[in-house]
């Protein structure tokens, strides 16, 4: 018998943004005929109901993967919820298990956004090897793997964050510059080297409800040699990485 692939996305709550992005993962899950389940669980889900949840699906045998949309209320503990994942259907690579793997270099699953980061880089024909790297953000969900999957291809790799000094002076530096810092055009076109590539993986809805990046793009673009929009660049290779890790995880869960 073939391989099944299945993706099961747990959202709780109405946060808009993750109902916005949950609804973009059902729909590539259609695309590309991926099985998927959607379980949508009111805000006042409790924490025990929720790893019952995950508890049946880690057992469920037509899903291979296991996406908790974050955030989650805050009654619910994050890291308990993450780490009653099967590892083997962490498609989000958030489970410590595969956080340590990809310290290593050892890897099953790569988190969807940095990997998507990634695949963008070298589609381009950019060679990341010897590169002056900064990464502006240090979160467990982007900065920090993508650091690390920078330093694996033999990029020389700088973590900024919104506290660092002198930032600017970092930024000059960078032949790649990757802006995960969460706030609104926070890199301008003064802070980039001429000809840098510059991939914005901010998504920040403004007051007037236009989205936009970390990066200032009008001041950015005639700095860069290559930057990636918002929206339109990092966010749909981030789906597109779900779907290769929902694959992978089916590939995985059939042979173990
Ligand atoms: N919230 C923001 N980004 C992500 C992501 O990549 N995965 C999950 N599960 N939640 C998120």
């Amino acid at each position: 018998m073939g391989i099944k692939p299945g993706l099961a996305v747990i959202i709780v709550g109405d946060d808009p943004a993750s109902q916005v992005y949950v609804r973009n993962k059902e729909r590539a899950c259609e695309e590309c005929g991926i099985y998927s389940e959607k379980y949508a669980l009111d805000a006042s889900t409790t924490q025990e109901e929720l790893l019952s949840l995950i508890e049946e699906l880690n057992n469920k045998k037509s899903i291979s993967g296991i996406l908790v949309q974050l955030p989650v209320p805050d009654h619910i503990d994050e890291e308990k919820i993450i780490e009653a994942i099967n590892p083997r259907k962490d498609v989000d690579a958030f489970h410590p298990i595969n956080v340590g793997k990809i310290m290593t270099g050892n890897y099953d699953f790569v988190p969807c956004t940095p990997a998507g980061v990634m695949e963008l880089i070298k589609e381009s024909g950019i060679d990341v090897c010897g590169k002056e790297c900064v990464v502006v953000g240090r979160s467990n969900i982007v900065g920090k793997p993508q650091a690390m999957l920078l330093l694996h291809n033999n990029g020389t790799v700088t973590i900024c964050h919104s506290k660092t000094k002198d930032l600017k002076e970092k930024t000059k530096k960078a032949d790649i510059l990757v802006a995960a810092v969460g706030i609104p055009n926070f890199i301008t076109g003064d802070m980039i080297k001429e000809g840098a590539v510059v991939i914005d993986v901010g998504i920040n809805r403004l007051e007037n409800k236009k989205l936009c990046g970390d990066v200032e793009f009008e001041s950015a673009e005639k700095v860069a040699g290559a930057i990636t929009p918002v929206p339109g660049g990092v966010g749909p290779m981030t789906v597109a990485m779900l779907m290769k890790n929902t694959v992978r995880a089916a590939v995985i869960n059939k042979s173990k």
